[in-house]
This record gives structure tokens, C-alpha cells and sequence, in this order.
């Protein structure tokens, strides 16, 4: 299985603070950022634009993880690789050709990921996975953080790891220390927690407890 990596998700940060949130987040021992971008159309909120990406991208040298929760993400995946995302994941029930954005992402300079909702087949992301670095299982619905984990996902994950003994499988929502451990049993190695490391009084501690956990 590969190493574990932890990102905070800073839909759960501070606004009136986003930079010190960034280092927070470093400086915790984080394996990178994740950043969730939202439409309000694909998911019925906002949150984040290409601005945000750049901004954190100059202020932490860390790994952004950017989650696309848009309706078309073709239209605008060029400029989030510009913004400085290192992976850019996209759904694969978004509008467009998501099978021929993932290589031009990729030509574009930056490591493509697929997404799915909880309630999407395993089946309707098999056919683009030798085509990502990173598959991205919803243990949410998509579009607000602080919600609880859904566990549906688990047994696409196990079944995935077992086609794929090598390769970034995610889990993005509800993530805790007890459904972190959860997602890591089912085969999950990518953790994006939003509220759940905002909320801790020290990060850096839970990011350690977390990380020797699942080893
Ligand atoms: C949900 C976002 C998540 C969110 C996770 O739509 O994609 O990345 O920030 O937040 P928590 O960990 O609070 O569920
Ligand atoms: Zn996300």
C-alpha cells in the first residue's frame, strides 16, 4: 500500500485569516493542501476560485491538492494549473469530456485525479484509472464541510486497491480519527480532513496521531 498522506482541507480554515490557516498547516506536517473549489451549480454552494489557488501557492511551498466541485471543469481547469494546483481533481459526473481533460491535464504540468460521489458506481471511473494519479471517493456529498461520513464507499475502495496495489486512493469528507482508520482498512492511503484538524487545538499532534494510526 503506499505511504500515507494527510491534507488539510481549508474549507474548514479561518477567512479572516487564510494564509496563517496555509501555514498552519505546514508547519502541523501536512503532506500538502487541499483546496475545494465550488460552483455553486455542481454543488449548492461557492467556495474558492483560481485567486485562492495562487494566493496559497505563494505563500506555502507545500502540494495543492484542488478539488473541482464544477459543472465545467474544462473551461477552467487550465487556469487552476496556472494558479499553481499540483493535482487537480475533477468529478466524473461533471459536464464535458472528463476522459480527454485527464491527459490534457496532464499535459498542462499537473497530476490529474478523478472524483466520485458516494452513490457513483465504481464501474464509471474504471475506465479512466490508468489515466490518474489519484482516485478521489466523495465519503460526503459534496458541498459543505462539518458533515458526517458515509461509509458506501468503502467497499469500491477495497475492491479498487485490489486492482490497484500502487496506486493514490482518496477519501474526502466527515474524516475523523475513527473514520480515517476506517477508510485505511477499506484501502484508502489520501486523507483530506477539513473541520475535524480546524478544530484541533494543536494540529500538528492530531496530524501526528492521525498519521501513526494508520500506519
Ligand atoms: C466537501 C469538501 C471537503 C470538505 C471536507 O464538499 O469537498 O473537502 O472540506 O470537510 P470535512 O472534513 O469537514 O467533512
Ligand atoms: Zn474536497
Amino acid at each position: 500500500m503506499p505511504v500515507v498522506k494527510i491534507l488539510p482541507s481549508i474549507l474548514g480554515a479561518d477567512l479572516g485569516n487564510l494564509e496563517a490557516a496555509c501555514k498552519t498547516c505546514v508547519s502541523a506536517g501536512a503532506d500538502g493542501i487541499h483546496v475545494d473549489v465550488m460552483d455553486g451549480h455542481f454543488v449548492p454552494n461557492l467556495a474558492y476560485g483560481s485567486g485562492t489557488v495562487a494566493m496559497v501557492d505563494r505563500v506555502v511551498d507545500t502540494h495543492l491538492n484542488v478539488h473541482l466541485m464544477i459543472t465545467h471543469p474544462l473551461d477552467h481547469a487550465e487556469a487552476f494549473i496556472r494558479a499553481g494546483s499540483d493535482t487537480l481533481s475533477v468529478h466524473i459526473e461533471a459536464e464535458g469530456d472528463i476522459a480527454g481533460l485527464l491527459p490534457r491535464i496532464r499535459a498542462l504540468g499537473a497530476r490529474p485525479g478523478i472524483v466520485l460521489n458516494p452513490d457513483t458506481p465504481l464501474s464509471r471511473v474504471l475506465p479512466v484509472v490508468d489515466t490518474v494519479e489519484e482516485v478521489l471517493f466523495m465519503t460526503v456529498f459534496p458541498g459543505f464541510g462539518g458533515q458526517s461520513f458515509i461509509a458506501d464507499a468503502m467497499p469500491g475502495i477495497a475492491e479498487l486497491r485490489a486492482q490497484y496495489p500502487g496506486l493514490d486512493i482518496a477519501v474526502d469528507g466527515g474524516l475523523n480519527r475513527e473514520t480515517c482508520r476506517v477508510a485505511r482498512e477499506a484501502g484508502a492511503n489520501v486523507f483530506h480532513i477539513g473541520s475535524h484538524l480546524f478544530r484541533a487545538s494543536d494540529m500538528a499532534e492530531e496530524v501526528a496521531l492521525i498519521r501513526a494510526a494508520l500506519q
